[in-house]
């Protein structure tokens, strides 16, 4: 295939070559140590029948490997000559196979970018993917290579704990001082599942029984701070292993299963075979330190991580622009699992956290195909496109073929690719093999960016008994604005008659530009519900009366259809201009109304239909950021709510005063308007003082602080002092100072000041620099100087840690939708940095995306 060299710094999707190679077995050697470890690494290199010798494969490197040396076939070779600019080296193969043998030393507590080997807070670890494993040796480390591995670990005893992939094959003491362990994982992996942990660990373990009765060994490893934490995590553990085990039939393939909490890591918590490493920020859960909705989280990354056993090690991605292959699927059976720990409740807040922030990443500058044909850096395709759109096409496979023929899919799939390296195409056709109705456009899903916008229009013809619904279907590239191939489209929808009768309920499928249903023997108007269960991720332009609205408020069953009737209507009448204040008020007081009574049969439910829409979600919608009205009108409605049932509010809150998940987010929804009361200024100050537990402490100091309560200054640092060692809770106390609406440039030059401000911890950065850049209110209140804070504080993280700071650029890509002139002022802040010279690669592919 020709090869042609290109020079815009992009990796395009179709150079891709498959390996000419195969390495079965990879031995490597670890002298650990934080300053300098040694690497020692040994492989055969098998070169396929058919193609030519002598011949060149490339081994990726980096410039943190340093003494490096040599051996092909046991003779010395220089290494220096071979290197390119970046590490990699290219040897050249004269036999079918040969052995390689190569030594290297990296430093571990000189890697603040935390790619490769590092440390943290003591503890040597690992973290490879996408491409880390160059930055500890040199190897293939592309995912479409699999290796079996077998890893020594020699360490002093002051890291008693020695850990690998897969299965503890030895180990014992090499002196008084040091020690060593071998681990040897039985399943061939590519590079990025790789991972290694020393340190002072300590362990809480449990069994799970396998359905053919094999029990396989579960244990999580932490300090001895944070191992008081965990339970919650082993447990969930379990459940998504039963859960695996009872939906797809798949059981975990390890006899042991460990998992690592670590303090500074990059994302979530990464699914390295048989050895998850977790940020403690995923897997620390006690009552007194975390919220509910940490526990939840901590529930759904556990069981994602799990779940990448099966979808993304078993069967892993060919290549990086396929990523969402494993991340889609993975996301998917994690939102599947979780619907069963809350029904209805999990699918609005995935419905939500896309929309708040898939769509707008999807509708602006930084917006990319599910799988994109070219890539500026591949760190940067961790976005919630690949993750939750993906998911969503996923549910799209579920939703058009039926549960049955997308468990039939799913399951060929998992046969047929098994220990394979493959793309969203492989999966696409083990869907239509099981499913030859499958449409064939279905892929486009994956090629075509940008969100799909739904026109909708009704009419009704009373003499035939005839209703019409006409949809249209709109694809624009959001970069390019040109349109694009419509989509299959499935719609949910129910019509229902105005006492709330139900008519009728299915799911058709678009797949034309533009389609008309025509129903028959309608004898009135219907009120339509349309995308229940939000069927695809669109949006959908169907304008409908209040009235209308109202009554699915009341009568509709679909829980996503429900809340979305309120989004609506609130919305509706929050961007009515011409009604006064006092009559917004009083419509959707009037819709909310019935719902005081529903929230004693189901509280969780209740809390968020109770809850207005966010206020992003709404900034979003607005032509050029009127942010500070929009939100001042918001407030005053809640205000007025707040008066108009605060009977009800205060019923509701005395009455679920129990310890419960959903007994606390209806109470802290109470706490929430009543503290837009001056009169109820206390309530939020004595809920902090008497709260046994994170998620009403946390609710009360969210309504202290955009109250503005006089006493919430002092209640603030009293939090800090009291929870200053935990550095979670620290993360959170940054992370509501940064939130706050009244956010001042004092308040930041506090921040900034602060004893524990700190950018080498990713998740203190985020704590800091994603909450303030997620700070819309302040951003439009203070403007420039805001953003240039945040542009000054980007780049020193971009010095420490490239990726956490490239994904703290999105205050800038909505650029484009400030007013003037804070547009240009912002432009130029972004301008300069990226003219700064200094930046990393992946800063730069971002912010060139965003000024285009
Ligand atoms: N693969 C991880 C997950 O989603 C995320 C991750 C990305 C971890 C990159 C480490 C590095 O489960
Ligand atoms: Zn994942």
């Amino acid at each position: 295939m020709p090869f042609t060299p290109r020079s815009d710094q992009q990796i395009y999707r179709l150079d891709y070559l498959a390996p000419t190679f195969t390495i079965p077995l990879l031995e490597l050697h670890f002298t650990l140590d934080p300053e300098v470890s040694r690497v020692r690494s040994q492989f055969k290199v098998i070169i396929e029948e058919g193609i030519e010798l002598p011949h060149s494969i490339k081994l990726h490197g980096s410039k943190a490997l340093f003494d490096l040396q040599l051996k092909i076939d046991g003779e010395r070779v220089e290494v220096a000559p071979l290197l390119d600019e970046a590490g990699n080296l290219t040897l050249t193969l004269g036999e079918r196979e040969q052995l390689i043998e190569i030594e290297n030393s990296i430093s571990p507590a000189a890697n603040s970018a935390l790619s490769g080997l590092y440390l943290s807070r003591g503890i040597i670890c690992s973290d490879c993917e996408p491409q880390g494993f160059r930055n500890i040796t040199l190897f293939p480390d592309r995912p479409d290579v699999m290796t079996q591995y077998r890893v020594t670990l020699e360490a002093n005893r002051c890291y008693p704990i020695l850990l690998s992939n897969g299965n503890l094959v030895e180990e014992g003491s090499i002196d008084e001082e040091r020690h060593y362990a071998i681990w040897e994982d039985p399943f061939p992996k590519p590079t990025y599942l790789f991972a290694i942990v020393a340190g002072d660990l300590q362990f809480i373990e449990d069994q799970h029984i396998r359905p053919d009765g094999r029990p396989v060994q579960l244990r999580i490893y932490a300090s001895k701070e944070n191992i008081g934490a965990c339970d919650f995590a082993l447990a969930s553990l379990k459940k998504a292993m039963r859960w695996d085990e009872k939906r797809f039939g798949l059981a975990c393939d390890l006899d042991f299963y460990n998992v690592v909490a670590v303090d500074d890591f990059n994302s979530g918590a990464m699914e390295n075979k048989g050895l998850n490493l977790f940020n403690t920020s995923c897997i620390l859960a006690t009552k007194a330190q975390a919220t509910d909705q940490n526990f939840r989280f901590v529930e759904a990354v556990i069981a994602h991580e799990y779940f990448h056993n099966w979808t993304g090690n078993r069967i892993t991605c060919q290549d990086w622009f396929n990523l969402s292959l494993k991340e889609s699927l993975t996301v998917f059976r994690e939102q599947e699992f979780m619907s069963e720990v809350a029904p209805g409740i999990r699918r609005i807040e995935d419905v939500n956290f896309l929309r708040l922030h898939q769509f707008p990443e999807d509708q602006g500058p930084l917006s990319h195909a599910v799988r994109p044909d070219k890539l500026g850096s591949i760190e940067n395709i961790y976005t919630t496109t690949t993750y939750e759109k993906g998911a969503e096409i996923i549910r799209l496979y579920q939703t058009i073929l039926g549960r049955e023929g997308f468990d039939r899919g799913f399951a060929r799939y998992i046969k047929e690719f098994d220990g394979m390296a493959v793309t969203v195409d492989d999966l696409y056709a083990s869907m239509k093999m099981e499913n030859p109705r499958l449409f064939e456009n279905f892929p486009l899903w994956y090629s075509q960016r940008g969100t799909p916008k739904i026109q909708v229009a009704t009419e009704y013809y009373p003499d035939k008994r005839e209703m019409r619904l006409s949809l249209k279907q709109f694809l624009f590239d959001p970069v390019t604005n040109e349109l694009q191939e419509p989509l299959p489209i499935p719609i949910k929808y129910a019509f229902f008659n105005r006492e709330g009768e139900m008519l009728l309920e299915e799911t058709y499928t678009l797949t034309m530009a533009h389609q008309c249903l025509i129903f028959h023997n309608i004898d009135e108007v219907p009120v339509i519900s349309l995308l229940r269960d939000f069927s695809a991720p669109v949006t959908v332009d169907y304008p409908q009366s209040i009235d209308d609205l109202k009554i699915l408020i009341q009568y509709e069953s679909d829980y996503f259809a429900k809340w979305e009737a309120v989004q609506k209507l609130v919305t509706r009448v929050l961007f009515n201009r011409v009604l006064p204040r006092e009559e917004q008020i009083e419509i959707i007081g009037d819709a909310l109304a019935p719902l005081f009574e529903y929230a004693y049969q189901a509280p969780e439910f209740a809390a968020l239909l109770l809850t207005l829409p966010d206020n992003d979600q709404l900034f979003d919608r607005l032509e050029n950021e009127e942010i500070l009205p929009l939100y001042q009108l918001k407030r005053e409605v809640e205000v007025g709510l707040a008066k108009r049932f605060s009977t009800q509010w205060k019923a509701l809150y005395t009455h679920y005063q129990e310890d419960s998940v959903a007994a606390r987010a209806i109470k802290n929804v109470a706490l929430r308007y009543l503290s837009h009361l001056p009169d109820e200024a206390e309530l939020a100050v004595i809920q902090y003082a008497q709260a046994d537990n994170m998620t009403d402490i946390n609710a009360a100091l969210i309504a202290l602080l955009t109250n503005q309560n006089p006493q919430a200054e002092t209640i603030m640092q009293n939090f800090y002092q009291r929870y200053q060692e935990d550095a979670l809770l620290v993360d959170r106390y940054f992370a509501l100072l940064g939130g706050t609406p009244h956010l001042t440039m004092d308040d930041v030059a506090m921040i900034s000041a602060h004893p524990a401000f700190d950018l080498k911890n990713p998740n203190r950065a985020r704590a800091i620099v994603g909450s303030i850049g997620r700070n819309r209110i302040a951003l439009a209140r203070i403007g420039a100087p805001l953003y240039r804070w945040i542009a000054t504080e980007i780049v020193k993280v971009d010095k420490i840690n490239a990726v956490t700071a490239a994904r703290l650029i999105t205050p800038f890509a909505k650029l484009a939708r400030l007013p003037e002139p804070l547009q240009d002022e912002v432009r130029a802040i972004g301008q300069e940095m990226l003219d700064s010279q200094e930046i990393s690669h992946n800063l730069s592919d971002q912010l060139k995306r965003i000024l285009l």
